[in-house]
């Protein structure tokens, strides 16, 4: 259930607006035109929602903690985006939410659908690989997108989302430096911390829409990834030493990417050449590259304005769109 739809919503921002302090019933009563009745219900709802409130007699009502989880209500009061997130779903569990915010896609839903949920059964990684996902601890979130650009700039959208979300990090934990490592994935002192999947729905000249898919590790501790992912991945919590609130977070990587998106919407990669080229992992370092059966070692030369992965071979420098890209000496490697 969404916050906003209840009565509840109005009640929250009057206890919002006295954090830590006690509001009278009487004054919720004349300001919501309600009864005492009414109010304690909404009370009742909110703390389903997992918000605490305090009652006691002569004093009223007092806010005395927010949910942790990116509920609606807790992601909107800290947006300042006009479209992305101003719809926005929060399930406790799916599958995936790129399959779920597909089907609403084909169903007609608008630009700037977000859906987050807890955790998913069958979160989808990039080559049919699995995303590890447990509850209550990190941000799996898909963003519906419905770009006006010919089709050949929609493959440079995964960088622009790896962009904001790096802005993002910096503006949350400063002393952070996070890195893009093409096509898709941040890294953090030597670990991955993030992984973007964008699923496509176009015809030859027209993209019907992007889903974009954003699973980023916030609250993981060591002890909860498989120990096969210990070696490689990290989160939020991990690289900083300190936690973070999922709904700031998701808050401030949509106010992060719609002004990044409106740029690259009307001129491309262009504008964030050089800060891309500074964020770039791979840049200068000796890379494998794998298609399919076929591998190619070679230097990474960073990142061309159409967003492929420039790499330096002995016929010269190639463009590649496609591929996994490996770092062959990881030593040395915290960025
Ligand atoms: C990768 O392989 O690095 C991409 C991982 C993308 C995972 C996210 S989690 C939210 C969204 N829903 C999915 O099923 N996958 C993406």
């Amino acid at each position: 259930m969404n916050l906003g739809a209840t009565h509840a919503a109005p009640l929250l921002t009057r206890l919002r607006a006295h954090p830590q302090g006690w509001i009278s019933g009487q004054s919720l009563c004349a300001d919501l035109h309600c009864s005492r009745n009414a109010i304690w219900k909404q009370v009742e709802v909110l703390r389903r929602f997992g918000y605490t409130i305090e009652a006691r007699p002569r004093l009223g009502y007092c806010l005395t903690g927010a949910p942790e989880a990116p509920i609606p209500g807790e992601v909107e009061s800290r947006l300042t985006t006009r479209v992305l997130g101003r719809e926005l779903a929060w399930l406790p569990s799916v599958d995936s939410t790129n399959r779920w915010l597909a089907e609403k896609a084909d169903h007609g839903a608008r630009e700037g659908l977000v859906v987050t949920a807890d955790t998913q059964t069958a979160g989808r990684g990039r080559l049919d690989r699995l995303w590890h996902s447990p509850p209550a601890l990190n941000l799996y979130l898909s963003i519906l997108l419905r770009p006006a650009v010919p089709l050949d700039r929609a493959a440079s959208l995964s960088l622009l989302l790896g962009l904001a979300l790096r802005r993002a990090i910096r503006a949350l934990a400063p002393e952070l430096d996070p890195r893009l490592k093409w096509p898709n994935d941040i890294w953090i002192q030597g670990r991955k911390v993030c992984g973007i999947l964008c699923d496509m729905r176009a015809e030859p000249d027209r993209i019907h829409h992007v889903v974009a898919g954003i699973g980023l590790n916030v609250n993981t501790t060591a002890g909860d990834f498989p120990e096969k992912l210990r070696p490689t991945a990290t989160s939020l919590r991990l690289a900083a030493g300190r936690s973070f609130l999922r709904a700031g977070v998701l808050a401030t990587l949509l106010n992060e990417l719609e002004p990044a998106y409106q740029e690259w919407s009307a001129h491309g990669l262009a504008p964030f050449l050089d800060e891309l080229n500074k964020a770039d992992l791979l840049k200068g370092r000796l890379v494998t590259l794998t298609q399919g059966t076929h591998l190619l070692a070679s230097r990474a030369n960073g990142i061309a304005p159409d967003g492929a992965l420039l790499l330096q071979t002995p016929a010269g420098i190639t463009s590649v769109y496609s591929g996994d890209v490996s770092i062959r000496s990881i030593s040395g490697l915290r960025n």
